[in-house]
């Protein structure tokens, strides 16, 4: 391991933040043996080598980025190695994620999975208020849309162990995946729910329903209360942005 510390020079202070931050901070959601190797993974990414730490793209804190890496902290173990799986049997199509798991045993994905369940997450910033679109709370039954809040929760939380949760998740990434089911890059859950829901959007409705997703606060704390109206919210330092460009996602 410490070959690959050596290797990228600019992770190892990232490595050495995470290691210091790791310590017995994440051991309360598990097993505490089991939690140290998923960090092992977490940090040297394991059989994938340095290339595939995930803590340089997904973070320290697992919280992702703006744009195009998720979340993984506080998802749901079973459903995090369950995505694991699929890149590394190509049912779920991503070139970085994909050479990354494939590489990885089906131990260190499960290990690994199991060590962001248990991280906790919280959000960097207090989520913009945005006025929910119709189809989140209450679907379309005349075009065969079932609400998104049915699967994913009125706040964004995620419904049990297989829906997961939308707050957080960074809007850009959201919109991808709704694109990335329409054209089949994407097809490991069970019956195809979201292939199917996805080709039922079109391109506007999809980037509105993310940036609206990704705002809700989940059930998780929040370091700050949420925006309680419109004026506080052109006020909030993320209005900016939050609002995404107008072509955005076509
Ligand atoms: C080079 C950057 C990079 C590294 C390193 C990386 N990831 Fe990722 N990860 C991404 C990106 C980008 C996505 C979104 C891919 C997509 O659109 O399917 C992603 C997606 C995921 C997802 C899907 C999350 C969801 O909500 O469905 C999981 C799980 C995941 N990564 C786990 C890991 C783990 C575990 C590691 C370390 C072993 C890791 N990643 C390393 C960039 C990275
Ligand atoms: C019948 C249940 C169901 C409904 C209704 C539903 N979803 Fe999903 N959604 C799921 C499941 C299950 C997954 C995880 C799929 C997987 O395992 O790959 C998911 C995943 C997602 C993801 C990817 C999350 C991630 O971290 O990668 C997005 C985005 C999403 N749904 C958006 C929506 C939107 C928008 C709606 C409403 C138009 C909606 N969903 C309605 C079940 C549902």
């Amino acid at each position: 391991m410490m070959q690959c510390f050596s290797r990228s020079r600019g992770l190892l202070p990232l490595l050495l933040l995470a290691m210091s931050a790791g310590c017995g901070s994440y051991d309360s959601g598990g097993p505490a043996q089991f939690a140290r190797t998923g960090e092992l993974v977490a940090l040297s990414g394991g059989d994938a080598g340095a290339q595939g730490a995930c803590v340089t793209c997904h973070g320290v804190d697992g919280a992702g980025d703006d744009m195009a890496v998720p979340r993984l902290a506080g998802l749901d173990g079973g459903y995090l190695a369950a995505q694991l799986h699929a890149y590394a049997d190509g049912r779920r199509q991503h070139p970085q994620m994909q050479a990354i798991a494939k590489q990885m045993t089906g131990r260190q994905r499960l290990l690994v999975a199991h060590y962001y369940a248990a991280m906790p997450y919280t959000r960097k910033a207090p989520p913009p208020a945005m006025a929910a679109p119709a189809l989140y709370a209450q679907g379309d039954a005349g075009r065969g849309l079932p609400s998104c809040a049915s699967c994913h929760g009125r706040q964004g939380e995620g419904v049990g162990s297989g829906n997961p949760p939308l707050a957080g998740q960074p809007a850009a990434y959201l919109a991808d995946q709704l694109h990335r089911w329409r054209l089949s890059m994407r097809r490991s859950d069970a019956g195809n729910v979201m292939q199917q829901i996805s080709l039922r959007l079109t391109a506007e409705e999809a980037r509105l329903l993310a940036a609206y997703a990704s705002s809700l606060p989940g059930d998780l704390p929040s370091r700050e209360p949420r925006a309680a109206s419109p004026a506080e919210h052109r006020a909030g330092p993320r209005n900016d942005a939050s609002t995404p460009p107008p072509h955005e996602g076509e």
